[in-house]
């Protein structure tokens, strides 16, 4: 039966698995998170990243969702009862980070705009300035959601996979002609190369760029966040996940790459930093556009191609909701989407106002935006990346992943690497970077126990539903 509601073909699965995977993280995270900590070092730990802990990751999420053919919630549940808390935490974590996904939509949907409108925006405080307006962020944000919930209620293979179809291949032309541009603006453009992938600065890296660079891999490649085990459920065996998942992590490095081989070129030819932060991208860029010969073409292509990517990757984030109110509460897809698409953006707008319109809404000291944000990426999707491992370690077995996709013709040549890695190393290493970045993070970031605390009540009020619906479904077994 999930055959002929999931995915059509294979290369609809990786591209949609793949669209997913590159979005805002690819073209904005990556780049300003590599020049922030040391360029090259950044892109070589990142990769080891991708490698050691993404790959492995990603398989057992799929695996997870494959095996049950069922939304997050069942399909913790059919790992082990005591775990649907883990699918439970997976819901809530797409929504939260759905809520200001919409609002960075918003922002670059502007962007792309601009161009057209030839308004002025490239200088330095327009970034700052216009997200902290009341009004305009928010409509664009809401052009954003509805674009994706369209999307979205068109259904699996007709609207997520075919709109991946095309706007995948379009975001790659588009970046390889940005690309060409930027390495070839002269002078710079060695040092831009040098820096992005040459010179190996790890001091510059520092323990804190490695811890990045891991939150970056998970986030990048949409893991911790049900999206995998969504897109799993909705495979079949034709799509061979033990290949499919290189070739989608693949493309998810080749595009953080090239975005940094887009931006880095052309920062130092024109005398920018490459350390500016999260205001390179939105900042710098434009800036770089506006003093390069047919820089409004190539500024609006850039733009437009951050949408796109952001849109195969919010309805990703939507449709593991979706999917959860489809098969548990019965509801329409039509319905389900609208119901959820409007309530993240109920919370979304709230998150724009916190960008300065409305400063008094923050917790802490952080906007919304870096306050779900830290949460997420620095203490829950860490821990549902755990959960997908030790789950396919030590419950599922990683003989019995190996048997199922093998008797679909899957070979699964590196089995016996994948058993090593999931088993011992992948694990320990997600331990350590768990642990160790929010000790970090609470001796070097203030009020970062709020943060702590939040992701902490989320994670209990789960265990809380958890232990309920147990015990109802015990006390449902004995009668
Ligand atoms: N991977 C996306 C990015 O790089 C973000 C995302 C995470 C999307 C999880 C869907 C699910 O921007």
């Amino acid at each position: 039966m999930q055959q002929n509601k999931g995915f059509g073909s294979k290369i609809g699965f990786i591209l949609a698995a793949a669209g997913s995977a590159v979005g805002v993280g690819n073209l904005w995270g990556f780049p300003y998170r590599a020049g922030m900590s040391g360029g090259a070092a950044f892109v070589l730990v990142y990769i080891l990243m991708v490698l050691a802990i993404g790959a492995i990751v990603m398989l057992s999420e799929m695996y997870i969702g494959k095996r049950a053919g069922k939304n997050v919630v069942d399909a913790y549940g059919m790992v082990s009862p005591k775990l649907k808390w883990v699918g439970g935490l997976n819901v809530v974590t797409p929504f939260l980070i759905s809520s200001y996904y919409i609002v960075i939509g918003g922002w670059s949907l502007k962007y792309a705009f601009n161009y057209l409108t030839a308004q002025d925006f490239a200088t330095n405080s327009y970034f700052s300035e216009y997200i902290s307006q009341g009004f305009t962020p928010i409509i664009y944000m809401l052009i954003f959601v509805v674009i994706s919930a369209i999307i979205v209620c068109a259904g699996v293979e007709k609207g997520i996979e075919k709109f991946s179809k095309i706007a995948m291949p379009m975001l790659l032309i588009c970046l390889v002609l940005v690309v060409i541009r930027s390495l070839t603006l002269g002078e710079g453009v060695r040092e831009g190369l040098e820096f992005f992938i040459l010179k190996l600065d790890f001091e510059a890296l520092g323990f804190s760029g490695i811890l990045m660079a891991m939150s970056q891999a998970f986030f990048s490649l949409s893991l911790g966040l049900g999206a995998m085990i969504v897109y799993g459920s909705y495979s079949n065996s034709s799509m061979k996940l033990s290949t499919s998942i290189f070739t989608i992590c693949a493309l998810d490095t080749v595009v953080a790459i090239l975005a940094g081989l887009a931006i880095f070129p052309a920062v130092f030819a024109f005398g920018f930093q490459p350390t500016e932060g999260t205001g390179l991208m939105f900042s710098v860029l434009p800036q770089v556009f506006a003093s390069m010969p047919a820089g409004g073409l190539f500024g609006f292509m850039f733009f437009i191609l951050v949408v796109f990517a952001a849109l195969t990757s919010i309805v990703s984030l939507l449709e593991v909701v979706s999917q959860v109110s489809i098969e548990k509460l019965g509801w329409s897809r039509k319905k389900s989407t609208v119901v959820f698409s409007s309530l993240i953006a109920v919370i979304g707008v709230f998150v724009s106002l916190s960008m300065g319109a409305v400063p008094e809404i923050h917790v802490g000291n952080f906007d919304l935006l870096t306050y779900i944000d830290e949460a997420m990426n620095y203490v829950i999707i860490p821990l549902l990346a755990l959960m997908a491992c030790i789950s396919i370690a030590y419950v599922v077995k990683p003989e019995e992943l190996r048997d199922k996709l093998r008797s679909e013709g899957d070979e699964f040549k590196w089995f016996g690497i994948f058993r090593i890695f999931v088993k011992f190393i992948t694990p320990v290493l997600i331990v350590i970077v768990l642990i160790s970045g929010i000790i970090e993070r609470l001796q070097t970031i203030a009020n970062f126990h709020t943060i702590v605390i939040g992701a902490l009540l989320i994670i209990l009020a789960m265990l809380v539903m958890n232990y309920l619906s147990y015990k109802k479904d015990k006390k449902s077994n004995l009668k």
